[in-house]
């Protein structure tokens, strides 16, 4: 990383109040402005320049969220951090990402294959499916989650404008991009992330199993697990 890059903060996005909290209170020298009605924290985190920041749930909150986050705040990072229904893995366990999709886009009337995406580059269009997160950070929370909580899995992180509450849908997402967790703000982040040339990663503690019985698992675990994520964040802040 050069010098100029590590004068740059790294930013923090959650989409709840109890994603993010706990990390705003370790904040030293918090200010906030507020945009568009969202809370931007700025402020020292284990010594670390970071802003932090509620999007609310859903792609549009998060993307304007992190859109508005690099224009004001030039963050070398983005974070997303919170709770995820588990695909084939447990409640408790972490998910970093190796890559996000958005399993709600579906251009498939038009030929192109669920989930393509097509983003501006000037004059021309790229189209892909998967967008790959940093891969320092996320060896990096792979191995502070080793440490502190004997492991984390790395796999693809499936967003979309749903609570997920269905076995057949959650083995959908597995079968069909080879997800580990859903969530509905990972993948709108990273979009905004490469359209910006932003690096992201996505953390994620599962709060659910993505079936028939998370509207009873998730609030029983969303805050332990909230807190879960944002622990290991703050003891990995400093090598990112
Ligand atoms: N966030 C936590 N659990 C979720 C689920 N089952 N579906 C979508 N987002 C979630």
């Amino acid at each position: 990383m050069t010098e100029a890059s590590r004068q740059k903060p790294i930013g923090i996005i959650g989409a709840m109040t109890m994603e993010v909290k706990g990390l705003i209170a370790r904040l030293e020298e918090d200010k906030t402005r507020e945009i568009a009605g969202l809370v931007f924290h700025q402020g020292r985190l284990d010594g670390v320049d970071c802003v932090v920041a509620k999007c609310a749930p859903g792609k549009v909150n998060s993307a304007v969220c992190a859109q508005i986050m690099i224009l004001e705040y030039s963050p070398r990072l983005v974070i997303n951090l919170g709770v995820a229904g588990g695909v084939g893995v447990g409640i408790g366990d972490l998910v970093v990402a190796s890559q996000c999709v958005q399993h709600d886009f579906d251009p498939t009337p038009l030929g192109d294959p669920l989930g393509c995406l097509s983003i501006c580059r000037g004059e021309e269009e790229e189209s892909f499916i998967q967008l790959h997160s940093d891969k320092q950070a996320a060896e990096v929370l792979l191995e502070e989650a080793k440490t502190i909580y004997g492991g984390a899995h790395l796999g693809v992180i499936a967003t979309g404008d749903a609570f997920v509450a269905d076995p057949a849908k959650s083995r959908w997402l597995n079968e069909t991009f080879g997800a580990k967790a859903v969530e509905m703000e990972g993948a709108s982040i990273a979009q905004a992330c490469y359209m910006n040339r932003v690096p992201f990663a996505v953390l994620r503690a599962i709060s659910d199993n993505a079936n028939d019985e998370s509207p009873a698992d998730f609030p029983a675990f969303a805050k332990e697990c909230a807190d879960k994520s944002a622990q290991l964040l703050a003891k990995t802040i400093a090598r990112l």
